[in-house]
């Protein structure tokens, strides 16, 4: 039978579901069962799931947590998480009650400025384009007007407009790079509406110019797009507690433990094996809340990673001290977020996340979620660097264990306590649920 189809995003939602399944199954009732019951009954709420992308079949549920008692910037949050790693909720919740103590968060919004590029190709002088350029910039800007009006009203819009040579890199290569503030929102919609106009009248423009042969009124527009390298949408995040006080959450002396903590966020500054890993701990905090709250984790994680390697090489995005007997661990972190527009009024989860943080703006939550990233940092190198990762970790693990082989309510209330002490591994939790329903 042919596994390819024309048509597809034609066909009826349960005509789409009996080709998938007469083609790719062989139980077709039980994988029809299983694409079904992730159903909302709600048909309303169902609609508007089905409408956000084309093909929709079925729903794909991750766990929405909560994390309480993050105080951040003297406000009490509790934060919501959308995340399937046991841990992380787990992880967040420790940090946030340890700091919730020590003055919480302090987080600061260093700039949220976005950048967008017209990326084109024009045959001729750098000089003869750059006059071109200085005529048409005031242009480029006031036929944006429709586009930039409400933004503008709001004390956003486009922040300014560069002409770049980049005929280094590739032969006949100049950019329009802009730069915009899109306030609340994340403002991809809005950046590339501009760009695209910018383009237009380039072209435009340069149809017309005086000072252009033919060959160089040949402008090639390649694209217009915005970019998620967001370095100056940055954020910075920190903690600080006497260095007495971290004795309190280890066996070791509070000096012991920073010296340690300390010399593993190094190795994490220095060596990029152990960056990526530690970097991705924390975007196990970010990526929960950026999900939760309606925002874009590719575009977040995409503008993080390249800011870990701004460099040339890729390097922890956070930092710790010890100096005057204060432990101090921070962060800078890009996230160009949005509060306002996308999915954050449409999506009645996002929208109950957004309402339980009380309605942030775009700065408040880039702030939250620079925390919960640190937090969960904070979380990740206290375990490594005493218990090691995999004691708290197969703990949060053992209920996804017992679930896979079915655990009864009774089963799982008997091994959850017998867990508390024993160490958790696959093969133990098996062998005394196996031991239990021999005994049973
Ligand atoms: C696991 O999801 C995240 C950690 O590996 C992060 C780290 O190693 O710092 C625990």
């Amino acid at each position: 039978m042919s596994k390819t189809i024309a048509g597809f995003s034609k066909l009826s939602k349960s005509e789409k579901i009996d080709w998938i399944v007469k083609t790719y199954f062989s139980n077709t009732e039980n994988a029809k069962t299983i694409i079904r019951q992730y159903w909302n009954t709600n048909q309303k709420l169902q609609q508007l799931h089905d409408e956000f992308i084309e093909n929709t079949i079925t729903n794909y549920y991750l766990p929405f947590g909560v994390a309480p008692n993050f105080l951040i910037n003297g406000k009490h949050y509790t934060v919501p998480m959308a995340i399937e790693e046991s841990s992380v909720v787990a992880a967040a919740s420790k940090a946030a009650k340890f700091w919730l103590d020590r003055g919480g968060f302090k987080a600061e919004v260093l700039a949220t400025t976005k950048i967008g590029q017209v990326h084109f190709m024009f045959f001729g002088d750098f000089e003869t384009l750059k006059a071109f350029f200085d005529f048409v910039k005031p242009l480029l800007i006031t036929d944006c007007k429709d586009i930039t009006r409400n933004m503008e009203r709001r004390g956003g819009g486009i922040l300014d407009i560069e002409l770049i040579n980049k005929t280094d890199a590739i032969p006949n290569y100049y950019q329009l790079h802009a730069t915009f503030e899109t306030l609340d929102a994340m403002g991809a919609n809005f950046i590339n509406s501009c760009l695209e106009q910018f383009a237009k009248t380039l072209k435009e423009q340069a149809a017309i110019y005086d000072g252009f042969s033919d060959e160089e009124r040949a402008i090639d527009v390649v694209m217009s797009i915005l970019s998620n390298y967001v370095p100056d949408c940055l954020v910075r995040v920190s903690v600080s507690c006497s260095v007495e006080e971290l004795s309190e959450i280890t066996d070791v002396s509070g000096q012991a433990f920073a010296e340690k903590f300390v010399q593993a966020v190094k190795i994490a500054e220095a060596e990029p094996y152990r960056a990526v890993t530690h970097n991705k701990g924390i975007m196990n905090g970010v990526d929960a809340v950026v999900l939760a709250t309606g925002n874009d984790f590719r575009a977040i994680e995409a503008g993080v990673h390249a800011f870990a390697a701004r460099d040339g090489q890729y390097r922890s995005l956070s930092h710790a001290k010890i100096e005057d007997d204060t432990f101090t661990f921070w962060m800078d972190i890009p996230l160009a977020l949005g509060t306002v527009g996308g999915l954050t009024g449409l999506h009645p989860l996002v929208k109950l996340a957004l309402e339980l943080l009380g309605h942030p703006s775009a700065r408040e939550l880039m702030q939250i979620i620079a925390a919960a990233g640190l937090a969960q940092n904070f979380a990740a190198l206290k375990s490594l660097t005493t218990t090691g990762i995999q004691q708290g970790h197969m703990k949060m693990h053992l209920l996804n264990i017992l679930n896979q082989f079915e655990a009864t309510s009774e089963e799982k209330t008997k091994l959850i306590s017998q867990f508390q002490d024993d160490t958790v591994t696959h093969s133990a939790v098996v062998d005394a649920l196996n031991k239990l329903r021999i005994k049973a």
